[in-house]
């Protein structure tokens, strides 16, 4: 899949972030091995910090529809912000191997990786040394 295609699928789940409090609609798309795409957008609360970011929704999302293997996700907002710690964490455990696109509402998007996101981060291998 191309890129591009991956990052229409964010845009597309962008459209339908629930963001009364910030403003600040993110959407996510990750292809999985089997070629398969799951979207999540952002979910926020009037208890700010049970809010759910848009890739952390699309990767839960993911392994709950049975997906294991994840090559990429997409990641669009307004600006091309980029992912937070807390979703860099979860890609770590989820999909390390992802490349990672990062659009911003135009889908001009630069490209990156889990492992460049999150250098030394803590992993599986590490707990179970
Ligand atoms: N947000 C995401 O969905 N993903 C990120 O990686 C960064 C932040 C959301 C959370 C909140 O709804 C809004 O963006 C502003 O922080």
């Amino acid at each position: 899949m191309k890129p591009e295609e991956l990052i229409q699928r964010a845009l597309e789940a962008r459209t339908r972030a629930y963001v009364p409090y910030s403003s600040y609609p993110v959407g996510a798309a990750v292809l999985s091995a089997d070629g398969e795409v799951t979207i999540g957008c952002n979910v926020e609360n009037a208890a700010y910090p049970s809010t759910i970011c848009a890739e952390r929704v699309a990767l839960t999302a993911a392994v709950a529809q049975g997906k294991r293997n994840f090559v990429a996700i997409a990641v669009a907002t307004r600006n091309g912000g980029s992912p937070c710690g807390g979703c860099r964490q979860v890609m770590l455990e989820l999909g390390p191997e992802m490349v990672v696109y990062i659009a911003d509402e135009r889908g001009a998007y630069r490209t990156t990786t889990v492992r460049d996101l999150l250098p030394d981060g803590f992993d599986n291998a590490r707990l179970n040394a």
